[in-house]
């Protein structure tokens, strides 16, 4: 896997409050540049990690580091945490709390101390980037889901930090919300933000990320999506299922349909393309 680590935990341990520990001595790192999909079964821990990366949460034993460089959980430190890693909730609901979409997505840059006019260029590059300048006057508890999830988004964004946590962002989004979800995505990409999600849609890790991992008892296991999507035996600890695109290689590969080192299908698209003896 190539590009710089830019955020990493090391030996990371956390439990929560009289609970049994939810991960212990895990290595999980987020490579600058690379998509990064977070995936493992219902209580495996994958928003406790997203918490432990954006300092919401301090690790029990073993650190954060940014850069190299272990995070200092006192308010400077933690500020300048927050300017590198932005995590985004599941529910949108948990995280939007003022009157109308633009003052809650002011309320980060607001706080970071910034000038009135820099608070405002953020605001619009926000809201634009995310397709929901039209909303910016509208009440935050008259939006529809999508568009809290948007809204919730841009308060994000408009921290611009280098790197984008995003806990399950297609969950509940219709497939067009979907889809512009990740055309925005690959919009902030491109803008040089890297962009982590927790995901338990398989077929939207394969055709999105760079890179899966996997989180199992035994710990993170990271390598680049398309291999580590067809592991069988990691999928199954993990309590996820094959890929459809990866199932529809292996089965042309079966009937010699498809040359030996051809890449799996990993959209419909694709699918249509593939060169089929
Ligand atoms: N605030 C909390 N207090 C106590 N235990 C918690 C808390 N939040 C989560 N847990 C426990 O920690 C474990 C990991 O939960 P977490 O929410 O990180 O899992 P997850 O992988 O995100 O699951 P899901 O796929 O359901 O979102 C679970 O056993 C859960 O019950
Ligand atoms: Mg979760």
């Amino acid at each position: 896997m190539s590009g710089t680590v830019l955020v990493a935990l090391r030996g990371a341990s956390f439990a929560y409050e009289d609970g049994p520990p939810v991960l212990s001595g895990l290595d999980f790192e987020v490579r600058e540049g690379r998509a990064l999909a977070l995936l493992g079964r219902n209580g495996s821990g994958k928003t406790t990690l997203m918490r432990l990366l954006s300092g919401g949460l301090r690790p029990d034993g073993g650190e954060l580091t940014v850069e190299g460089r272990p995070v200092r959980y006192h308010r400077k430190g933690l500020t300048a945490l927050r300017t590198t890693v932005q995590l985004v909730v599941q529910d949108p609901d948990d995280q939007l709390f003022a009157a109308s979409v633009g003052q809650d997505v002011s309320f980060g840059p607001l706080n970071l101390g910034l000038p009135d006019a820099e608070v405002r260029a953020r605001v619009a590059e926000a809201l634009a980037a995310l397709d929901i300048a039209a909303l910016a006057d509208r009440p935050t508890h008259l939006l529809s889901y999508g568009q809290r999830k948007r809204t919730a988004i841009a308060g994000a964004v408009a921290m611009r930090p280098r790197v984008l946590v995003l806990d399950e962002p297609t969950a509940g989004l219709d497939p067009d919300g979907q889809e512009r979800l990740l055309a925005t995505l690959d919009g902030l990409r491109e803008n040089g933000t890297t962009v982590v999600m927790a995901t338990h849609d398989v077929d939207l890790a394969l055709r999105w990320a760079d890179d899966a991992a996997l989180l199992t008892p035994s710990g993170a296991h990271t390598g680049p999506a398309a291999d580590m999507l067809a592991r069988t035996d990691l999928l199954t600890t993990a309590g996820l299922r094959l890929p459809w695109g990866v199932a529809v290689g292996r089965l042309l590969r079966a009937r010699g349909l498809l040359a030996g080192g051809a890449a799996n299908p990993r959209t419909p698209e694709e699918l249509a393309a593939l060169q089929v003896l």
